[in-house]
C-alpha cells in the first residue's frame, strides 16, 4: 500500500509512522503531520518544522507561527479554520533548507494531503512551498503577488513569515499578501463562474498563470478521444505526466494516445508493470509508477536510461516524484466529477508543451 491509498488523514498519518525514508526521521523527535480543519477551504503550506514544531509535533508554534496567527486574524481567521502542513513533516537538523531527496522522500505525503483535504485555496510559505506545488525553480518573490491556478485550484504564493522575523519591512509584504489571500478567497464565496477571468485585486495587477487548460469529457469514448488527438499532436522526446486516482481514466487516456501515435497492438493498463513498450512509428514508453514507494528506486533501476530518442513518453502517478520528474514536460491531472464525467487539467511545463495544450485545446488534430 502506498500513501496514495489512504483515503483519510488518520490512516495517511498512521501509513507515514515513525518515518526512516529519508535521514531527518534519524535526528527528529517526531513526525510533524499537519494541523487543522481536515475540509478546510484555505490550506497553508510551510516549508518543515524547526525546534519548537519538533517538539510540540505541530507545524507552526514558533515565533513564525505566532505571525502567522496574527496574519490570519488580520482576514478574520483563526488557525482551526484553516488546515496547515509543510514540505517535510520531520526538521532539518539546525534548521537547514531541506535537501532534495528528503523533499522528494516526503512530498507523495503532501501531495495525498492536499487531494483528500481538498482545498479551494493553497497558500504557500516561501520558497520550498511554492516551488514543489507550482513545478517550478523561480523564487517567492517574484511568484508572490500573483494568483496561479494549479489542477482546478488557486494557489496563492506568499512570503514565509519567518521572512519578517529577520526583516521588519517584510511585515508589511505579508499583511499585503493575506488581503490578497482574502480577496481570493471571498471570490470564490461568489456564485461567479469558475471561468470569470480573475480580478485585478486577486492578481496584483497582472494576470500570470501557469499555463493551465482544462477540458471535461462525460464518457470514457470522450476520454479516449482527447488522448488520439494528443497523441496525434505528439512529437518526438515528448513527455506527458498523468496523475489521477484509480479509475480517473488515465489508462483510457493512454490508450488514445497510443491509437493518435498510430499504434495498432492493445495497450492494457500497466497495473503490475512499471513500463511497457509499444514499438511504431514512434515508440510509445508507457510507464506506472504506483507501486515505487522512492524516489531512488527509480534511479536504481534505471528507468529513464530505458527511453530511446524518439519515443513519446507517458508517465501514470507522475504527481508521486514530481522532483524526479523530467523539467519539460505537459501534466495532465484527471479527476472523476461525476460517474461518468472527467475533468483534466493540463498544465504545461515549458514551452514545447504549451505549444501541444495550446493545440489541443483549439481543436487542431492532424490525422481527422
Ligand atoms: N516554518 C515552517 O516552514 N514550518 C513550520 O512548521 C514552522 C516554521
Amino acid at each position: 500500500m502506498s500513501g496514495a491509498d489512504c483515503q483519510d488523514l488518520p490512516s495517511l498519518r498512521d501509513h507515514i509512522g515513525e518515518c526512516r525514508r529519508c535521514p531527518l526521521g534519524e535526528t527528529a523527535t517526531q513526525v510533524v503531520f499537519g494541523v487543522g480543519d481536515p475540509h478546510a477551504r484555505l490550506m497553508f503550506v510551510g516549508e518543515g518544522p524547526g525546534k519548537n514544531e519538533d517538539l510540540r509535533g505541530e507545524p507552526f508554534v514558533g515565533a513564525a507561527g505566532k505571525f502567522l496567527d496574527e496574519l490570519l486574524g488580520s482576514i478574520g481567521l483563526t488557525r482551526a479554520q484553516v488546515y496547515i502542513a509543510n514540505v517535510v513533516k520531520c526538521r532539518p537538523p539546525g534548521n537547514r533548507d531541506p535537501a532534495p531527496s528528503e523533499i522528494e522522500a516526503c512530498t507523495p505525503f503532501l501531495a495525498r494531503q492536499i487531494e483528500l483535504i481538498d482545498p479551494v485555496v493553497v497558500a504557500t510559505l516561501g520558497n520550498f512551498a511554492t516551488q514543489y506545488v507550482l513545478g517550478t525553480k523561480a523564487g517567492i518573490t517574484r511568484l508572490r503577488g500573483k494568483l496561479y491556478r494549479v489542477g482546478g485550484r488557486r494557489v496563492v504564493p506568499v512570503l514565509h513569515p519567518a521572512a519578517a522575523l529577520y526583516n521588519g519591512s517584510n511585515r508589511s509584504v505579508l499583511f499585503d499578501d493575506f488581503r490578497r489571500l482574502r480577496t481570493v478567497l471571498e471570490r470564490d464565496d461568489a456564485p461567479s463562474p469558475d471561468s470569470a477571468p480573475p480580478t485585478e485585486a486577486e492578481t496584483g495587477g497582472e494576470v500570470l498563470e501557469t499555463p493551465t487548460r482544462v477540458l471535461t469529457t462525460r464518457s470514457e469514448d470522450e476520454t479516449v478521444e482527447v488522448g488520439r488527438r494528443l497523441g496525434a499532436l505528439s512529437r518526438p522526446d515528448d513527455i506527458i505526466g498523468l496523475s489521477g486516482g484509480l479509475g480517473a481514466g488515465k489508462t483510457a487516456l493512454t490508450q488514445g494516445i497510443a491509437r493518435g501515435m498510430g499504434i495498432v497492438e492493445h495497450v492494457p493498463s500497466p497495473t503490475f508493470n512499471l513500463l511497457l513498450v509499444h514499438p511504431g512509428e514512434r515508440t510509445l514508453y508507457h510507464f506506472d509508477l504506483y507501486r515505487l514507494d522512492a524516489p531512488e528506486q527509480l534511479d536504481d533501476i534505471d528507468l529513464w536510461g530505458t527511453v530511446e530518442a524518439g519515443g513519446v513518453s507517458v508517465i501514470e502517478w507522475a504527481d508521486r516524484f514530481p522532483g524526479s520528474m523530467p523539467e519539460e514536460r505537459l501534466d495532465v491531472r484527471l479527476e472523476v466529477i461525476a460517474p461518468s464525467e472527467r475533468r483534466m487539467t493540463f498544465v504545461a511545463h515549458g514551452e514545447r508543451a504549451r505549444v501541444l495544450v495550446e493545440a489541443l485545446v483549439a481543436g487542431q488534430d492532424v490525422r481527422s
